[in-house]
């Protein structure tokens, strides 16, 4: 990274630990991250296996931070920044990033400030081995250094998109935050699919994770479109084209269509809660 800011995590919980992981190994200096969490365990491991500060004192982290990384559960939130807004005199000075689901932009501005400078980042799951979608959305309150900056940060733990505003962003989280458990059912089905005609439970995972992972870096390396990769491995008349042929009958697309739509829904039902 070519931007080296003070950068403070508060909360050292799952998300915290594979972010803060991936940008150390991307080369960001250890001494320059803080990370702050209620209990100690969490705290330690950070600090032993990555080098970072630490503290269970939320106000130190961010009193020795350029930029902040809001990563404690969306319920806790409100309470947290109180105690941020109620204790720090230059909040507006530092860069807020919060990865919490469901909670927007304005909402934040009520929590900390009207003047606060603000980028939401929505994170998936498989962050936590380094292949993650993050979806990032801002307003106009902050400039192009400080998107780079939190581009690269989450670049560390897979790869990121940028979206023009939060509706887009509850779309992006009802295809990518969610996706991972429509993947999940689906290679399940494939794989009881499998055993239900005799073939043993351990292999049909084996076979049906690396032919997922094997069509996911297809897709990310071919040029053609997901409708020409698909033909492109389905003879006429072959084994394949029946098989598509079932999916197509059962609409695909049509369920897709229903789960995305309902994720949104719940997106949109939670956003109201904060
Ligand atoms: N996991 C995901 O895939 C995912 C995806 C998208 C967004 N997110 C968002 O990321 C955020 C963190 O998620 P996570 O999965 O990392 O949760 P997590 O593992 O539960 O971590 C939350 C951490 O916050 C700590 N904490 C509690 N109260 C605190 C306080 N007052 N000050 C500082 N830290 C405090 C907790 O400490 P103790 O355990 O000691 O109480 C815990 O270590 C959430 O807002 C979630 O919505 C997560």
């Amino acid at each position: 990274m070519n931007d080296i800011r003070n950068i403070a995590f508060i909360g050292a919980g799952n998300m915290t630990q594979s972010i803060v992981g991936g940008m150390c190994k991307s080369g960001y200096p250890a001494d320059k991250v803080w990370v702050s969490n209620p209990s100690d365990a969490k705290l330690e491991k950070m600090k032993s296996e990555l080098g970072v500060n630490t503290s269970n004192d939320n106000l130190e982290v961010v009193n020795n931070a350029d930029a902040i990384v809001l990563s404690v559960k969306p319920q806790l939130m409100a309470e947290v920044c109180a105690h941020l807004r109620e204790n720090v005199h230059n909040l507006t000075d530092k860069l807020i990033i919060t990865i919490a689901a469901g909670i927007r932009i304005p909402k934040y501005r009520e929590y900390l400030g009207e003047n606060i400078r603000i980028i939401r980042v929505m994170p998936n799951t498989p962050s936590l081995v380094g292949q993650g979608m993050s979806g990032l959305v801002t307003d106009d309150s902050v400039d192009e250094a400080d998107k780079n900056f939190v581009t690269e940060a989450f670049n560390g733990v897979g790869e990121t998109l940028w979206v023009s505003d939060e509706d887009q962003l509850d779309i992006l989280g009802a295809v990518a935050g969610s996706g991972p458990a429509y993947f999940f059912e689906f290679m399940d089905s494939l794989a009881k699919a499998a055993t239900e005609l005799g073939f043993d439970a351990e292999k049909a995972r084996a076979m049906v994770q690396q032919t997922c992972l094997g069509a996911a870096q297809m897709a990310k390396e071919s040029e053609l479109s997901l409708e020409d990769l698909r033909k492109q491995v389905t003879s006429k008349g072959g084994s394949t084209a029946k098989g598509v042929e079932a999916y197509q009958d059962s609409d695909l697309h049509g369920i897709s269509e229903k789960a995305v739509k309902a994720a949104v829904n719940r997106n949109q039902e939670m956003a109201k809660l904060f």
